[in-house]
């Protein structure tokens, strides 16, 4: 599937064939409603956290209260929580970038100067590290980088670089946690003390493989190379520890560099991993990024896919071990966009969507071996990446059918989920019984994603890459390690031997299936010539008979303990 990459990127041609004027004219009034409708979402949401909880973390929209849950984020067993903590404003930086995208350039100047003059990172509180990253500098660096983007204009006074400042002050609190024999680092730092006495030395593959996108962006932008450094060797360790069959499992030591959890899949605690590599090639521009996210989406499509589905599997054996659809994976088909896998995004895309329409939201977590929700994951904490993986392939396919999910998931937001305080979590999709939680998340990706499908002219002007907590960072050409040629500054319309097409967008960046690309695009998604297909279009079988050949390796598939077709024979 996969081919050296000067081969192997090409365009995505617009897959907007045939498009007849009046059901042109019909999409186009309904972007527009519906944008307005996703408008008035974010509002809601964000004027209730304003009048209620700033500046505090979050809003509890249920008792219109607030909550100082940074200390709480990635905590399942709440431990070591402060006191005084009187929060850091989360859910006001992490709604900036989507304010300066719905283009309220007031509200964004105001947000600005509050945080310039109030946010301290100064405070004692034991947050994750991983999680600090992606909402709060994160939230700040793409905040700083619309607001010094002089086509955006939005800030009226001027600017000096406060959120950058602060940025760089929070990103210095980071850097005591990579002190480890690893360089790996810890998953909780204290703002002020540094890494706690006995802190644990877990962390999981996700929490510390996807701090690049930012803290890469710290050192470009202040010009401190700590940062990127510091995060790069990390990312270069956990690889190194990948299995012979280029897994990785899903939480390890620290200190020791030990595997604790061997299996893996690509939802929690291993997810933005993937998507990192991947973004952290289009951003910075360095081979080393593109070889290893190479070879572990290969791995990946080898070891978890099955169909359209996603199960775990072992990092040393690559057998598989949990049969579960998770609400996190539903960011993976947005990244095969990203890649250039649009067929397999959209047959995956699907059953997600299949999954929201069952139920009215996605549960958290399905047991696929089971057909049942999972016993104590029923939950669903307003999340984004089925939204996000809708606009990443209406981007790519612009097939209206993705705005009808996009319009579905709006009304079962505003349906379930919509209470007077807010946006309510689901505490239990079966009953949809709510719970008292507004997550930053939903300001900063559930809402942005879906103004963004219905309304693009923000990913139009430029070429953004979206980190995983839907921030949105300018692709530059004074970050790409390597210059392309013909490149000019503050133009990203590099055209050499066809790798980038004129005004293109990071989202159209496209490696091609491997059958040559024609006009017709259904045929061009066929598999290998070495492929025979299972014979069961669910994969199940009873015997290997039942198995073909594997598209990707040329390998025979045999039958697994549990009955489904797969490559369970070490090489
Ligand atoms: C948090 O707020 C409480 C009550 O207003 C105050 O007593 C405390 O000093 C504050 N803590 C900090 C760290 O500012
Ligand atoms: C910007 O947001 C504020 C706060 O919600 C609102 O009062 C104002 O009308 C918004 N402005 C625009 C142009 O949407
Ligand atoms: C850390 O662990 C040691 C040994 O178990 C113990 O004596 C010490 O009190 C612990 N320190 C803290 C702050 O919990
Ligand atoms: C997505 O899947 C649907 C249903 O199988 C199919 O009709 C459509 O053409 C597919 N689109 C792309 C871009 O592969
Ligand atoms: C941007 O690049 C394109 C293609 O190389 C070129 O035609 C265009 O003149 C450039 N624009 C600027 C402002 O340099």
């Amino acid at each position: 599937m996969f081919r050296p990459k000067h081969v192997f990127i090409c365009f995505l041609i617009s897959f907007a064939f045939f498009i007849d004027p009046s059901s042109q004219h019909v999409d186009d009034v309904k972007k527009q409603q519906m944008r307005e409708k996703v408008r008035e979402m974010f509002y809601h949401a964000y004027d209730n956290y304003m009048t209620y909880a700033f500046p505090h973390d979050e809003l509890k929209p249920i008792t219109k209260s607030f909550t100082d849950s940074l200390s709480e984020l990635g905590n399942l067993k709440l431990e070591h929580l402060p006191t005084g903590y009187n929060g850091s404003a989360v859910t006001l930086v992490e709604s900036l970038s989507s304010l300066a995208i719905l283009g309220n350039k007031t509200e964004f100047e105001k947000g600005v100067l509050w945080l310039s003059e109030n946010l301290k990172f100064d405070v004692d509180v034991r947050v994750n590290l991983f999680e600090c990253n992606i909402r709060l500098l994160g939230g700040l660096i793409s905040a700083h980088l619309l607001a010094i983007d002089p086509t955006n204009r939005l800030i009226q006074g001027s600017y000096d670089n406060q959120l950058l400042r602060l940025a760089e002050d929070l990103g210095k609190r980071f850097l005591p946690a990579f002190e480890t024999p690893t360089r790996i680092p810890y998953a909780w730092i204290n703002f002020k003390k540094g890494v706690m006495e006995n802190e644990t030395t877990e962390t999981s593959t996700s929490g510390c493989g996807s701090l690049i996108l930012e803290m890469g962006a710290l050192s470009r932008l202040t010009g401190d190379p700590r940062f990127e450094s510091a995060a790069l060797r990390a990312l270069r360790q956990l690889w190194r520890m990948r299995s012979s069959l280029d897994l990785l499992g899903t939480t390890l030591d620290v200190v020791t560099g030990e595997w604790l959890e061997y299996s893996s899949g690509i939802g929690a605690g291993v997810d933005s991993f993937y998507e990192y590599l991947m973004k952290a090639y289009i951003l910075f521009g360095k081979e080393d990024y593109w070889q290893m996210f190479r070879s572990a989406y290969l791995a990946s499509q080898k070891y978890f896919r099955y169909g359209p589905w996603y199960h775990e599997a072992n990092m040393w054996s690559g057998k598989p071990t949990y049969w579960q659809l998770t609400s996190l994976q539903a960011f993976w088909p947005g990244l095969q966009v990203l890649v250039g896998d649009v067929a397999a995004a959209n047959s995956s895309h699907r059953e997600f969507f299949h999954a929201w329409e069952k139920f009215g939201v996605i549960p958290e977590r399905y047991l696929l071996d089971h057909q049942m929700i999972h016993p104590t994951e029923r939950y669903y904490p307003l999340r984004p990446e089925l939204a996000e993986s809708t606009f990443y392939l209406y981007q790519a396919t612009k097939d209206p059918w993705y705005l009808d999910v996009g319009e579905a998931m709006v009304k079962s937001l505003n349906r379930y989920t919509k209470v007077a305080g807010g946006f309510a979590s689901v505490r239990d999709v079966t009953t949809m019984q709510l719970e008292d939680h507004q997550h930053s998340f939903f300001l900063a990706e559930t809402c942005k994603y879906l103004y963004l499908l219905f309304d693009d002219s923000f990913v139009a002007k430029r070429n953004y890459i979206f980190t995983t907590e839907g921030h949105p960072i300018q692709v530059m050409s004074s970050w790409h390690e390597k210059l392309p040629e013909s490149y000019f500054s503050g133009n990203w319309t590099f055209s050499k031997s066809g790798e980038w097409e004129s005004g293109a967008s990071a989202l159209s960046m496209k490696v091609c299936p491997s059958v040559a690309p024609n006009s017709r695009l259904r045929e061009q998604h066929r598999e290998s010539v070495c492929h025979v297909p299972d014979q069961k279009i669910d994969h199940k079988c009873w015997s290997n008979r039942e198995c073909g050949v594997d598209a990707t390796t040329c390998r025979q598939r045999s039958c697994s303990e549990v009955g489904f077709c797969g490559l369970w024979n070490p090489l």
